[in-house]
């Protein structure tokens, strides 16, 4: 569906899927989605497409949709759209409402398109709506996991039980391990944000990227539930002094001010590395980050960690099986040969 050979689809992010982040995606045999609202207008985002496809070596990516409740933020979207359409692109990752008329365009263009839900009540009524594909995403997802509190591995199973087109599985996932678990819980990929926030390409300031090399699994919190916008970010003093408004009774986002706009944290941690400052989405998934790599060196690694599960599994099994999903011609000799 894809024409990828990863079973990883690297959702969009904010402010961070640009061309050499998403072609760095691409190259590793992997999706990225160029996230439209990360620039100033269509013109621009057709730019960034351009950009990504002579960086990408021949390799398909995506662009990410996201459909925002405020009517103010969606003027763009069909924009966007035709500016993709226009330069290309065929496959598309919505998020946010229901992707509604955007479907039809996509398919009308012979296009793809992959929607995010964060339950499976959403996701059934996606598949109504003719998508080709949802990603269900659990509570442990960086950014904004809806009103949902389960976990991926429980909506997965849910899935697989009562969804009819092809899904994938976020929320939490960071190792290669996981991945296999989603696999086997009949995903067709996962979706990936926080364990790439480390990679190279990723263009923050290297002040966060060493922040984050710190973080575990408890450095992040959910806020603005109360708003019906849940958004998992990094526990910091905006986080914290959000989390402060929101219990004394804030009910709507204008009595947060400046903290919880997105350019606020793009211009004071983002680009400045006071990262302190801002809501800066992030899940658990993040311990797992112990370096700043390349993108396909944290692809490699997954992949190198698959198959060494798929080898345990098959061991437990007593099954002899053999799978290597990694491209290091020194793998092989790692494998023990009596196990497989
Ligand atoms: C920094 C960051 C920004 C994100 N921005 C978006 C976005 O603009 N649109 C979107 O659909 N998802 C966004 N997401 C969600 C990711 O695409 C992906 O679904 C999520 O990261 C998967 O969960 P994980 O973080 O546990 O891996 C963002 C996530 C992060 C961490």
């Amino acid at each position: 569906m894809f024409g990828i050979e990863r079973p990883i689809l690297c959702g969009g992010l904010m402010w961070l899927s640009d061309a050499k982040y998403v072609a760095a995606s691409a190259r590793a045999r992997c999706m990225g989605f160029i996230t439209t609202r990360s620039f100033d207008d269509a013109r621009s985002v057709r730019a960034e497409i351009r950009k990504c496809r002579d960086l990408a070596a021949g390799r398909p990516f995506g662009v990410n949709l996201t459909v925002s409740a405020r009517e103010s933020a969606n003027r763009r979207v069909n924009a966007d759209l035709d500016a993709a359409l226009e330069e290309g692109v065929r496959h598309f990752e919505t998020a946010g409402l229901p992707p509604g008329d955007l479907v039809r365009r996509i398919h009308d263009a012979g296009g793809v398109v992959i929607h995010k839900c964060s339950s499976t009540r959403h996701a059934l009524s996606a598949q109504a709506m003719g998508v080709d594909a949802v990603a269900i995403v659990g509570m442990e997802e960086g950014g904004h996991p809806g009103m949902n509190e389960l976990p991926a591995s429980l909506l997965g199973a849910l899935a697989s039980e009562r969804l009819r087109i092809p899904f994938a599985l976020g929320g939490g996932i960071g190792t290669g391990a996981q991945i296999l678990a989603a696999l086997s819980l009949g995903a067709g990929a996962v979706v990936m944000g926080s364990r790439f926030l480390v990679a190279e390409e990723i263009a923050v300031h290297p002040a966060y990227k060493n922040r984050l090399l710190e973080c575990d699994e408890n450095s992040t919190m959910t806020v603005l539930r109360s708003l019906r916008n849940t958004w998992r970010v990094l526990r910091n003093d905006t986080a914290e002094e959000v989390a402060r408004i929101e219990a004394s009774g804030a009910d709507n986002h204008e009595a947060f001010g400046e903290l919880i706009l997105g350019r606020y944290a793009r211009d004071h941690c983002y680009r400045e590395g006071d990262w302190s400052r801002g809501m800066l989405s992030l899940g658990p998934a993040i311990a797992f980050a112990d370096r700043i790599q390349p993108t396909e060196e944290i692809v490699e690694q997954l992949m190198a960690e698959f198959t060494a599960a798929s080898h345990r599994l098959a061991s437990v099994l007593g099954l002899a099986v053999r799978i290597d999903c990694t491209d290091r011609p020194s793998y092989d000799s790692a494998i023990d040969k009596e196990s497989v």
